[in-house]
C-alpha cells in the first residue's frame, strides 16, 4: 500500500463520510429485520420516485445485482447476449451461469458497447430445441471501458431488443458516473430497461446495490428469488441507510461528477505525451491509455494501477470520489517524468 492517493479501481477509495454518519445514525435502537424497517422503506421509495421502479431490493454486491436481476428474465435454457468486456463475463467467476445455469453469449465490441448490430450477430439457432434461446441483453452503463451509452443509443437498443422480444438488463454498477457525464436523471437511463443495478460501493458506500425491477410483470418471484440467491440481508437497515445518504442533496451525482472531472482532467493532461494514446475516449471516471510496456513497470513501483491488456500494453487509471486535482497533478506528473525519462535513455 501507498500513501498516494490509488488509480487502481474507485474500489480503493474509503467510504464517503456521509455515508459512515448515517450508519451511525441508523444505528440506535431496534428496527425490524429483513428490510420491514422505515430505512428500508424511505431508501426504496427514494429510489422508486427518481426512476420509475417497481420494485427496488438492496443486495451486498455488484455481483450478486447482476446475478438476481437475470434471474429474473431468463428461463434455465435462455442465454444472456452480452459484451465480451462485460463485468458480468470476465470478472465474476461465472457466477451466473454456476448459480443461475443460464448461457452468456458474448460479443467482441471495440468500446465495451452493444449495438442492434452486434447483439443480432448472437440471434441464430432461435426457435431451434438445439440451441440456447437468447432471451436477454446485459449492458453496462458505464461501461468497463469507461464509455457510456448516450440516451439515443439506449432508446435504439431498447426499440431493436423489444422488436427481437429481448429483454434488457443494465449493469449500473457505476451509473452514477453515467448519469452524471450524460447529465440525465436515473430515470432517462432507467425507464430505457426491465431490471437495472444501481452501484453505491464504487460511490462512497461501504458496500451496498440495488436492484430496480421496472417491468410490475417480473416483479413477483424478486423477493424469492433474493432469498435464495442469499441476498435478504436480515439488518437491511444498513444497507439502505447507505443509500439515503448518496441520495440525500445528489451526493450519489456529486461524487460520481468529481470523479468523472478528475479522470478528464487526467486525460486531457496526459493526451498530448509523447508515446502514450488514449485509447478510450474518457466518459466516465477511467482513463484508458496504452504505453511502452517499460514505461508502465516503472509507474507501478510507486502508482496503484491496473494493467487491463498486456499484450496491447493497455492500462486503466481509475478516479474516485475523493481523487483530488493534486492528486491527478502529481500523477500526471510521473507519468510525464517517465515518458520523459525513458524516451531520453532509449535514445
Ligand atoms: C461494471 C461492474 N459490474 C459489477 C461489478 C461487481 O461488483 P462486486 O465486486 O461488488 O461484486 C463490478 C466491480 O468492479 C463492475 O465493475
Amino acid at each position: 500500500m501507498t500513501s498516494r492517493k490509488s488509480f487502481g479501481s474507485d474500489n480503493h477509495a474509503p467510504a464517503h463520510e456521509s455515508v459512515l454518519r448515517m450508519l451511525t445514525d441508523a444505528s440506535v435502537g431496534d428496527a425490524h429485520a429483513y428490510g420491514d424497517d422505515p430505512l428500508t422503506e424511505r431508501a426504496s421509495a427514494e429510489l422508486r420516485d427518481l426512476s420509475g421502479a417497481q420494485e427496488v431490493l438492496f443486495v451486498f454486491t455488484g455481483t450478486a445485482a447482476n446475478v438476481l436481476g437475470i434471474s429474473l428474465l431468463v428461463r434455465p435454457f435462455e442465454g444472456v447476449i452480452c459484451a465480451e468486456s462485460a463485468h458480468l463475463n470476465i470478472d465474476e467467476c461465472g457466477a451466473a451461469e454456476r448459480v443461475l445455469g443460464t448461457k452468456l453469449l458474448p460479443v467482441p465490441v471495440p468500446d465495451g458497447k452493444l449495438t442492434p448490430r452486434a447483439i443480432a450477430s448472437r440471434l441464430g439457432g432461435r426457435h431451434d430445441e438445439h440451441r440456447v434461446q437468447p432471451a436477454a441483453v446485459a449492458i453496462t452503463q458505464a461501461t468497463e471501458l469507461g464509455t457510456c451509452y448516450s440516451i439515443e443509443e439506449l432508446a435504439e437498443l431498447a426499440r431493436f431488443c423489444r422488436q427481437e422480444g429481448l429483454r434488457v438488463y443494465m449493469d449500473g454498477a457505476r451509473l452514477a458516473n453515467a448519469a452524471a457525464s450524460l447529465g440525465c436523471e436515473l430515470r432517462d437511463l432507467s425507464s430505457q430497461v426491465d431490471i437495472l443495478s444501481v452501484g453505491g460501493t464504487k460511490n462512497g458506500a461501504v458496500g451496498a446495490e440495488a436492484v430496480l425491477v421496472m417491468d410490475a410483470q417480473l416483479t413477483a418471484s424478486a423477493p424469492y428469488l433474493r432469498k435464495q440467491q442469499m441476498q435478504l440481508a436480515s439488518k437491511m437497515r444498513y444497507l439502505a441507510a447507505q443509500f439515503i445518504a448518496l441520495l440525500s442533496d445528489d451526493l450519489w451525482l456529486r461524487n460520481a461528477g468529481h470523479a468523472n472531472e478528475m479522470a478528464a482532467r487526467l486525460g486531457e493532461e496526459i493526451a498530448g505525451l509523447p508515446g502514450v494514446e488514449l485509447w478510450q475516449p474518457v466518459q466516465s471516471n477511467a482513463v484508458f491509455a496504452t504505453l511502452d510496456p517499460v514505461l508502465i513497470e516503472e509507474l507501478q513501483q510507486d502508482w496503484s494501477f491496473h494493467v487491463w491488456d498486456e499484450a496491447a500494453h493497455v492500462v486503466r487509471w481509475m478516479t474516485a470520489y475523493d481523487t483530488t486535482e493534486a492528486d491527478v497533478d502529481q500523477f500526471v506528473l510521473a507519468i510525464r517524468q517517465a515518458v520523459t525519462g525513458a524516451g531520453a535513455g532509449r535514445g
